[in-house]
């Protein structure tokens, strides 16, 4: 069994030009949240980083205030306080041990990069996403593993967690299953480059004025020599 090529999808981000659809990361971020959550970590990111895909600073503040964050209480005793936006997003569990514990000896790997870390990124996000089948006739799986035909290896630990109608969208898309890949997957990029539409203007300002520049040091070239014959 060998791990099927990766279709290409399209995407508002691809190309030097491309920017994020912040309607797909809202809803992704939704999916995240309702469900990749509750097993995945996403800890490099910041709740205020929710503001790049177009959330309130209101609906930052009321998201972050709805986990709580451990602290030193005034007694100088453990406590805890509602989160505040500039905290990192709240992990389903304390450390590699206590998942591995609920997740039957697999660890689910934090998300944050997990766009950069696989070849295929947004691709392969959503590909992983909608791989589930059974197993081929004569294949035997592990003991609770799946099968996914693009999982390296074709056996993975996490069972499919999306299926039509997994979540309902605040702003009434179908929840259909590719319809989630694909709104977790652009969710997923944006948090492993927040900075990628920024970076993109700037290399487009840069290639511009190097071609201003060109023009300039040619007209200065034929000036100086235009003596010379
Ligand atoms: C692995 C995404 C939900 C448990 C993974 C991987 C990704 C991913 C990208 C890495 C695959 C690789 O190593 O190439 C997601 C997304 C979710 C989601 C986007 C939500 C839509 C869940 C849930 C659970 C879970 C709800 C637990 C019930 C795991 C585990 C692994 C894993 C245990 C490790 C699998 C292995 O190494 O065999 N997930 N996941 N995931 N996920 Fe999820």
């Amino acid at each position: 069994v060998t791990t099927a090529p990766l279709p290409h999808q399209r995407w508002t981000f691809d190309g030097p030009f491309g920017t994020y659809d912040r309607a797909a990361a809202q809803r992704g971020f939704q999916v995240y949240k309702e469900v990749c959550a509750n097993c995945h970590s996403l800890k490099l990111g910041y709740y205020r980083d929710l503001k790049g895909i177009g959330l309130s600073d209101g609906q930052i503040a009321a998201i972050a205030a709805s986990v709580s964050v451990p602290t030193i209480g005034e007694d100088g005793q453990p406590a805890e306080r509602p989160g505040l936006p500039s905290d990192h997003f709240h992990s389903p569990f304390p450390n590699e041990n206590a998942a591995r514990a609920a997740m039957n000896g697999a660890l689910p790997p934090d998300l944050s990069l997990i766009e950069k870390a696989r070849e295929g990124g947004a691709d392969y996000i959503y590909a992983l996403l909608n791989g589930y089948s059974e197993p081929p006739a004569g294949m035997k799986l592990g003991d609770g593993m799946n099968y996914n035909k693009y999982f390296p290896g074709n056996q993975i630990a996490m069972v499919q967690p999306l299926q039509n109608g997994q979540v309902t969208y605040a702003d009434g898309t179908p929840a259909t299953q590719e319809q989630m890949a694909r709104d977790v997957a652009t969710f997923l990029t944006y948090m492993a480059s927040p900075e990628m539409e920024d970076r993109k203007r700037i290399g487009v300002k840069i290639v511009l004025f190097l071609v201003f520049m060109t023009g300039i040091t040619y007209a200065v070239k034929r000036k100086v020599w235009a003596d010379v014959h």
